[in-house]
């Protein structure tokens, strides 16, 4: 690891934020799916955080595992594994290795990508950050990992301690498949001989304070520290791209498609304002979307809040207005006293039903208008998320320009389209 790898991430940092601060219509971010094990490097160069590659733990005997087994809490090695496809979990276990190594711990942090199950099992303390991909699927990159750790001649992890933080979108997902990687990686490192230190945390896409506090927790817990570990989330490097979109203008739109086709393909070409976004071959790209103002109207109207111009402009930009999960039909119904929203609240398989063939948040709430407040109705909303798209241009043969192809998908749902 040179310098000039460092030089070149915290000037990256700088650009992400500074192009951030424009005034263009679409907000864009780039997320490095590609590079994630290089980037995983130079971030733990910057931290100080041992990373595969950048130092190995070294191989020891059973008479030194049982002599580091006893030794006080701060020198047995904490391992912190990540499976992660655009950085959430990644982020994740960056910021909690800093904040360990804070404390003092011999930490490690690992992607799944980088290491064996059989290197993992040889640590004392395990913290495993797992997103779930696909339908219920592990992050392709951690596909190799995952099924080691699965077949029948996993290596033992007996002796090991460990958590397992789980990362998911109800969005994405029926019940079965929310958070399963994680679920599934919890269960198996039981079967193995581990032994669970804490409950597992099923984060949505809201995760970030939800798995601030049970990392603080778990870290507070490792480090027998005496008062609450908090971790700073954002604050590292890696989360320049998330945490700060850049913006673009749509310079060109067509459809490939001849005339008489009944599909749709468009070629999207992005112009990010004043900024080479350093993309690589393989990298996504991820939009933020901005909802359609019919749709807003329309919840506005049930909600009886046509007035507030403030919330409108809000919806159109910050919040997932369509998507529809258990959580939202039992906060909605208990805004309104309509029997038959109770009674698919209170039960999961009448929810998966009432789910199935995508009914949308409005569907719920026209079936039983109710006036809410502003409070209310936002508390209803889950905070928009970026859509990812591979990106189809090179950077050499077209540079400051990103293109897209994008198949349009359109269906009748429950009346809508
Ligand atoms: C195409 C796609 C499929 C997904 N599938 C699931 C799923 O089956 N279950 C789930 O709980 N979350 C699913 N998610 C949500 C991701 O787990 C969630 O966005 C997570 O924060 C991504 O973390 P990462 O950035 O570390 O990869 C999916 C997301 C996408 C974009």
């Amino acid at each position: 690891m040179t310098w000039a790898h460092i030089e070149n991430v915290e000037s990256l940092a700088t650009s992400l934020r500074s192009a951030a601060s424009s005034d263009f219509g679409i907000f864009l971010l780039l997320c490095f799916a590609a590079a994630l094990g290089l980037a995983a490097v130079i971030i733990g160069a910057i931290l100080g955080i041992a990373i595969p590659g950048a130092r190995r733990v070294a191989a020891r005997t059973d008479p030194a595992r049982q002599a580091v087994a006893k030794a006080p809490p701060t020198d047995r090695p904490l391992l912190i594994l990540y499976a992660s496809e655009t950085g959430n979990s990644r982020e994740l276990a960056v910021a909690a290795g800093a904040a360990a190594q804070r404390l003092g711990l011999k930490v490690r942090v690992a992607d799944m990508a980088a290491i064996t199950v059989k290197e993992a099992a040889k640590t004392l303390d395990l913290m495993v950050i797992a997103s779930t991909w696909g339908e219920g699927e592990p992050p392709p990159r951690a596909v190799d990992f995952y099924r080691s750790l699965m077949a029948s001649d996993a290596p033992r992890f007996d002796g090991v301690r460990y958590a397992v933080l789980a990362l998911g979108d109800r969005a994405y997902a029926n019940f079965e498949n929310f958070c399963r990687l994680g679920r599934t990686i919890d269960i198996r490192l039981a079967e193995l001989g581990g032994t669970r230190m804490a409950e597992r945390s099923e984060c949505d896409a809201d995760y970030e304070s939800q798995a601030g506090e049970w990392i603080g927790a778990q870290l507070t817990r490792l480090g027998s520290s005496e008062t609450p570990v908090l971790v700073d989330m954002g604050t590292e490097p890696a989360s320049a791209g998330r945490t700060h979109p850049f913006d673009a203008v749509v310079a060109e739109k067509s459809n490939l498609n001849g005339a008489g086709s009944t599909t749709s393909t468009y070629h999207l070409s992005l112009s990010p304002s004043d900024f080479d976004v350093p993309y690589e071959p393989g990298d996504s790209i991820g939009l933020f979307p901005e909802n359609d103002s019919g749709l807003i109207a329309e919840i506005l109207s049930v909600a009886g809040l046509s007035s507030n111009v403030a919330l409108r402009d809000s919806m159109r930009t910050h919040y997932d207005i369509t998507s529809l999960t258990l959580s939202q039909i039992k906060a909605y119904a208990a805004f309104t006293s309509d029997p038959a929203i109770a009674k698919i609240a209170a039960s999961e398989a009448l929810a998966a039903e009432y789910l199935e063939g995508g009914r949308q948040l409005i569907d719920l709430m026209a079936a039983a208008p109710v006036r809410l407040s502003a409070e209310q109705l936002t508390s209803l909303f889950r905070r928009l998320q970026p859509r990812l798209y591979s990106i189809a241009s090179s950077r050499k043969a077209t540079p400051g320009q990103i293109d897209l192809l994008v198949a349009a998908i359109a269906y009748d749902a429950f009346g809508r389209l």
